[in-house]
This record gives C-alpha cells, sequence and structure tokens, in this order.
C-alpha cells in the first residue's frame, strides 16, 4: 500500500494568541507537527506532504531536519478545503489511499493512521473518516448520519443550529482517508457558502454522498486520542494526557516512578527495567536509558545514551554518552558530545563539554572541562579548569591515565599531562608535562609575623 500523508499546517492558530503559528507550540519534546508527522511516518506513508502558510518560514525551518517532509505553500488560508487542493495539485496527488491530518491533532496513534488507509485502499470505500464523543464537543465539527447509518455531511459548530449542537454529539477528528483518484477529481467542488465563507474539507463527505459514494466513520473508542489542540488550554490538557499514556507504558515496562504527575518522557524515548525516575525529571528527543538507573529529581536529558546502573541527580545533559556505573551531580552540566566512561563520577557544579572522562576518573566539584581527552584512573582538584578559548580558537587538553590533577588548576589548552603525572594544586599548567612528572607554578610564600595587627593600627592612625 503506497499511502500519501497530507498534514494541514497552514491555519494561524487565533485562538492560540500567539506569534508563532499553531502547529509550532511545543507539546512535550517537539512541536506539534512533528507528532503529526511522526504517526505519519510511523504509520508507513510513502510520502508525507505539509501544508504550510501561517508563519511558513517557521515551520519549513523546523521541518527541514525532517528529510523524508515536502512542504508546500498555502499562502491564502481559504479553509482545510483548499489547503487540501493546494496540496494535491503542488505535490502531483492524484491516486491511491491519500490520508488527510489536520496539523493540531498530535495524539493520533499510527495505527489509526494505517487502519484508516487500509480501508480506502484498493476502492473497498471511498472515503473514511476518524470521529469520537468528547466529554465537551464544543468547537467541532458535528456527524449527521443518514438514515442508512453512513455520514450524510459535517457540519461545523459554526453553522450548527442550537438543536444539532444539543443532538449531533459525534464529532469529526480531524482525520480523513480518501480514495486518492476521486478526492482529486471531486476537491473542487467544495464550496464556500457557510459562516465563515471557507471551504471545508469536511463538506467532501457531502460531495462524494453526491456521487454515489458513501463515508464510512472509524469511532475513536479512546477520545483522547482524537483531540485537536486549539488554545493553550487545550495544549496543556494535550500535554498531560500525552505525559500519562507514556508513563503508564513505562511503568507498565517496569520503571518506577516516585510521582508521574511531575516525571516528563518523550515518546521516542526507553527506559530500562528497574530504572527510577525522580520528581522533575524530563527526559527528551533519542534519549535511551539503560536498566537500574536512578535519575533525578531534577534531571534533564537530550539526545543522551545512558548505560545501565548510571545515577544522574539534578544533572542536564545534552547529546551525551554515559556508560555504566556512572555516577553525576547534584548538579552537573554534560553537553556537546561529552563521553562518560564506566564508573567515572562528576560531581557538583561541574559542566563536561565535548570530552572524554575516562574510566573510573573523578571530576568530582566546581570544574569546567572542555575539549578534553582524559585517561582512566585520573582525579582533578577542585576549581580545576581546561582553558580551551582563546577568543578564537578551542583547543585541546589532554590527560593521561592516573593523573592527580591539584585543585584550583588552570590547564591552558592545547596542553598534554602525560600519564601519572602530578600537578600541585593552583597551578597554571602553560607546557606540556612529562609522564610521572611533577609540576608545580606557584608563587614565592613568606609568613611575616604579627604584621596584620600592625597594619590594623597604621590605618586607625592614618584616620584620625
Ligand atoms: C476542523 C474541522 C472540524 C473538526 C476539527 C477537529 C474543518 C472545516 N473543520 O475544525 O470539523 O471537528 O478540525 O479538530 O476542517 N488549516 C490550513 N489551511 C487553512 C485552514 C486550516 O492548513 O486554510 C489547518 C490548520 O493549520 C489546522 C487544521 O487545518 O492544523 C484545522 O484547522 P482549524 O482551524 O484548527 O479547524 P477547526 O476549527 O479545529
Ligand atoms: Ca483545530
Amino acid at each position: 500500500m503506497h499511502m500519501t500523508a497530507i498534514i494541514l499546517a497552514a491555519g494561524e492558530g487565533t485562538r492560540m494568541k500567539s506569534r508563532h503559528p499553531k502547529v509550532m507550540h511545543t507539546l512535550l519534546d517537539r512541536p506539534l507537527v512533528s507528532w503529526v508527522t511522526r504517526a505519519a511516518r510511523k504509520a508507513g506513508a510513502g510520502r508525507i506532504v505539509v501544508v504550510v502558510g501561517h508563519g511558513a518560514d517557521e515551520v519549513r525551518a523546523h521541518l527541514a531536519s525532517e528529510k523524508d517532509v515536502e512542504c508546500v505553500e498555502q499562502t491564502e488560508r481559504l479553509g482545510t478545503g483548499h489547503a487540501t487542493r493546494v496540496a494535491l495539485e503542488a505535490a502531483g496527488i492524484s491516486e491511491g489511499p491519500v490520508v488527510i491530518l489536520n496539523g493540531d491533532l498530535p495524539l493520533v496513534s499510527p495505527d489509526t493512521i494505517r487502519a484508516f488507509a487500509k480501508s480506502v485502499d484498493g476502492g473497498a470505500h471511498a472515503a473514511a473518516i476518524l470521529t469520537m464523543t468528547p466529554p465537551d464537543p464544543f468547537g467541532y465539527g458535528r456527524v449527521e448520519l443518514a438514515s442508512d447509518g453512513t455520514v450524510a455531511r459535517i457540519i461545523e459548530q459554526r453553522d450548527c443550529t442550537e438543536e444539532q449542537s444539543a443532538s449531533l454529539l459525534e464529532c469529526n477528528a480531524g482525520c480523513y482517508a480518501f480514495d486518492g483518484a476521486l478526492l482529486a477529481a471531486r476537491v473542487a467542488e467544495i464550496g464556500n457558502d457557510n459562516a465563515q465563507h471557507e471551504y471545508y474539507l469536511p463538506d467532501m463527505v457531502e460531495i462524494l454522498r453526491g456521487h454515489g459514494h458513501a463515508t464510512t466513520i472509524v469511532h475513536c473508542d479512546d477520545y483522547r486520542e482524537a483531540l485537536g489542540v486549539n488554545s493553550r488550554a487545550q495544549l496543556a490538557e494535550l500535554s498531560a494526557l500525552a505525559r500519562d499514556a507514556i508513563n503508564a507504558r513505562l511503568m507498565d515496562q517496569g520503571v518506577t516512578m516516585l510521582d508521574p504527575a511531575t516525571t516528563w518522557v518523550g515518546p521516542d524515548v526507553t527506559v530500562g527495567r528497574d530504572t527510577v525516575l525522580l520528581p522533575m525529571t524530563m527526559l527528551w528527543g533519542s534519549t535511551t536509558v539503560g536498566e537500574e538507573c536512578v535519575l533525578g529529581p531534577n534531571t534533564r536529558l537530550t539526545d543522551c545514551t545512558v548505560a545501565d546502573d548510571v545515577s544522574l541527580e539534578e544533572t542536564v545533559g545534552v547529546d551525551v554518552t554515559i556508560e555504566s556505573g556512572v555516577t553525576c551531580g547534584p548538579r552537573c552540566y554534560l553537553r556537546g558530545g561529552a563521553h562518560i566512561l564506566e564508573g567515572a563520577h562528576v560531581g557538583t557544579h561541574v559542566e563536561i563539554k565535548n570530552s572524554t572522562i575516562g574510566r573510573g576518573s573523578k571530576v568530582p566539584h566546581l570544574s569546567y572541562i572542555g575539549d578534553c581527552t582524559m585517561g582512566a584512573g585520573v582525579n582533578i582538584g577542585g576549581g580545576s579548569i581546561t582553558c580551551n578559548y582563546d577568543g578564537v580558537n578551542k583547543s585541546r587538553t589532554t590527560i593521561g591515565d592516573n593523573v592527580f590533577v591539584g585543585s584550583d588548576t588552570m590547564m591552558v589548552a592545547p596542553v598534554t599531562i602525560g600519564d601519572g603525572a602530578l600537578v600541585g594544586a593552583s597551578s597554571c599548567v602553560t607546557t606540556d608535562v612529562p609522564a610521572d612528572a611533577l609540576y608545580l607554578e606557584r608563587a614565592e610564600q613568606r609568613i611575616v609575623e604579627g604584621y596584620a595587627s600592625r597594619r590594623l593600627e597604621r590605618l586607625k592612625k592614618g584616620k584620625a
């Protein structure tokens, strides 16, 4: 089955009261539109065509990283029917199953989309629409059934009489499947004689019916999957629903959460068994976490790879790899491709960027380690820093195995400290240190007995 997905994402989203297009608002770890492209991709769509319009540059720039997505532009926002027509024409779609998804329908599942496309594949049905009965149907298009049980038409909220609004409780979710050839042939018949003077895609149902093609209904038993986002309140509501669904799945797979309400995990994250997620932990993007780890409280990881038996307390990690048995935090910041090898310890108020911390090495307190390759069994004293940036260039620091760096050491890169070397506290290392050597750079020490009180006397006299 060669399914094409069209995602309608050109609207402004007036009800969001935002400078940004609605589909760029973030739900968990990604904009709304990327939930829908993800669902279409997972459902096996051969082509994913996104209709952009309002804030097109912002949406296009975001989607540039999704290589399988094509954008087409709807320059005037004349409604969902018009957006569909623009997509069909610009992308040259005239056959096969075509699934059309509202860009503000983030929680629709790939299974639902796949089942949808199947139902119109090979001419079984002309069209299918996803419906639901939410507790509050206000704002949704209402489905009116004909006496034979098929869909007669869909009436938008604004076009409903009071009676229709109160009695028609089955709602259009904004997920449609069409036989592509029929859709392409008839889309121009959609008119704009309605309250908003817009071309409504749901009108396609009545048009097809007029040509003798019935539309089937797929009722979504869990209405939550089919909710749309039109306001900030709905965005918050759907964020909580997405969080709860993901957390329920993870707990079912053997993950412990002290407080699922404050534990936020993106849809693509995996977490191993017997790992404990403590409150205020956020795991985003392509993060994977192994077994028997303890994460949080207050830990945020984006695109990280974490092995087994790792403890990350109050740790922020972006694009890092952490091997088994590592402990980090409280309060450390790991980023830019940092790689923390087995059993290493990164402690409090420590930042590690684009560096390898060797097996069992320790950076326990108040340090910045950037652009550094560090061997195994190294100890970095508190307050030590790799001076990796001269204002123009970044340079590397190389530290061998079993090096002991005293506290408050500045390592001015490029510099190499050989295996087993010892650097005295408070040194500024500006030349390479041979293996097994002592490097000490310290001003002459003086003790002047009784100086402090003599000075105080002198100052007081001067004041009098
Ligand atoms: C739409 C449906 C309604 C359904 C509801 C489900 C229509 C006319 N109505 O209403 O039956 O119950 O979704 O959530 O389709 N868009 C464009 N170009 C346009 C207009 C809209 O691309 O010219 C996009 C929007 O960006 C949005 C989607 O289409 O992602 C739906 O538009 P929206 O204005 O949110 O429609 P609703 O009023 O929610
Ligand atoms: Ca909507």
